[in-house]
């Protein structure tokens, strides 16, 4: 016998839009192909003109989340309005009627999942969120149901397409940062405010989501070490192509003997590295586990229809699964308190000086680093750009401890010989 299942979508922005046209196009296919009806049974917002152009039938719409949440032949609500505020109300509410909840919420996830999972678990209802990290691409489904053989130790994400389209740009045309970010706004990635994108935080909230399930045990965002790209220059990006890297904002976790260490920050990479090759606003989640060695996904981690894919996959699993699904680690607040968090991370590094450029110069740095216990692997001297007096001096780091670097570099800037321009760390 076919299921009947009805929804609910609250907010139809860019993700919820993209939803109700995907759940009303498919409903036949997935009637077809899941042997499940998924019927559009409420929307609620407020933007008449939205509703009218996405063709939502008047009986559809919804006057308040009272209505939403006290109407019976709702299974299923979909929460696709973002942020912590009204989404994490409306949510809460949905919960506390029985009612599953699918959110696209990244923010709302990171932060308060503890709090939502417990209120589902009491009501006897669901909470999933393929959708809130690395849109269309099926990454928390890969790490609950695919790879869960394995002891993950490692993951790199490229996470954020704003920043890697950022990146892209000023790394192919030279743009800087101010014109490679307007172009991303004119193309409609990057917002008006694209703080969220461009300091880490979107970054890191998933990170904090992937790294939990990856480390089955909670890694709250704030353990993870955040910096975002707005300071760095098309100078740098282009002399690293010289050294054969190439620059990304990554998403790093780690799994060791020595503990969990997250990290978001713009990173060197080798141009042979899988991720190397992921450009524009794609995205995309390098996997290491003890058995698998190494996989990665690739997609599209925004827009309509490929969020509306990881949206619609959730409400298609929770309607054909009886068993619901929660967290495979100890959903709290804060982490465990058996769980060790690397801060003092070991990296290689790329730095960037500006010198004199005269007898001793090389010495007297080489003294310093080699003082502070850093190992220099390479060291190349640029051209003195029109009009300058000093020089870029390049230098890349073997593998080192973060805070011997901090030495070294603080050692720099408090010396006559020059001072450090950019810092940036390299994985291999
Ligand atoms: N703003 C995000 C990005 C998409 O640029 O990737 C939603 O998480």
């Amino acid at each position: 016998m076919k299921k009947r299942v009805g929804v609910a979508i609250l907010g139809l922005g860019v993700v919820g839009g993209g939803t109700y046209r995907t759940l009303v196009d498919h409903r036949e296919f997935y009637l077809k192909t899941q042997n499940v009806d998924i019927v559009v049974e409420s929307v609620l917002d407020k933007n008449t003109a939205r509703l009218k152009e996405l063709g939502v039938p008047q009986e559809c719409i919804a006057g308040s989340i009272a209505e939403v949440v006290a109407n019976p032949a709702i299974d299923i609500v979909i929460e696709t309005i973002g942020g912590v505020g009204v989404a994490k109300e409306f949510v809460m509410m949905a919960l506390k009627e029985g009612k599953t909840v699918v959110t696209a919420n990244k923010e709302m996830i990171s932060k308060c999942s503890h709090e939502l999972e417990r209120i589902a678990k009491r009501n006897c209802c669901g909470l999933y969120y393929e959708a809130s990290c690395v849109g269309g691409v099926p990454i928390i489904r890969t790490l609950l149901d695919g790879v869960q053989a394995n002891h993950i130790t490692e993951m790199m994400g490229i996470v954020n397409g704003t920043t890697n389209y950022i990146l892209t740009k000023m790394g192919q045309d030279g743009a800087d940062y101010q014109t490679a970010l307007k172009e991303a706004q004119a193309l409609g990635y990057a917002e008006f405010d694209p703080t969220n994108d461009v300091e880490g935080f979107d970054s890191t909230y998933k990170l904090s989501i992937l790294s939990s399930m990856a480390f089955h045990t909670k890694v709250p965002y704030t353990k993870v070490h955040r910096e975002g790209i707005t300071s760095v220059s098309a100078m740098d990006i282009a002399i690293g192509k010289e050294f054969g890297y190439v620059l990304k904002l990554l998403a790093i976790g780690k799994n060791s003997e020595k503990g969990i260490e997250v990290r978001v920050h713009p990173t060197f990479i080798p141009a042979s590295h899988p991720l190397a090759s992921v450009n524009d606003a794609y995205n995309a989640v390098y996997l290491r586990g003890d058995a698998l060695d190494d996989i990665m996904l690739y997609g599209k981690g925004a827009g309509a229809f490929p969020t509306a894919s990881a949206v619609v996959s959730d409400v298609i699993y929770a309607a054909t699964h009886s068993e619901i699904k929660y967290s495979t680690f100890k959903n709290n607040a804060t982490a465990d308190s058996d769980v060790k968090f690397v801060s003092d991370f070991d990296s290689a590094y790329y730095i960037r000086l500006s010198v004199e450029d005269k007898a001793g110069t090389l010495a007297k740095v080489s003294n310093v680093f080699g003082k502070c216990g850093v190992s220099i692997v390479e060291i190349a001297q640029k051209s003195k750009a029109e009009g300058e007096t000093r020089v870029p001096l390049i230098i890349i780091t073997h593998k080192t401890h973060e805070q011997a670097i901090k030495n070294a570099t603080a050692k720099i800037n408090a010396s006559e010989v020059g001072c450090v321009e950019a810092v940036i760390r390299v994985e291999a």
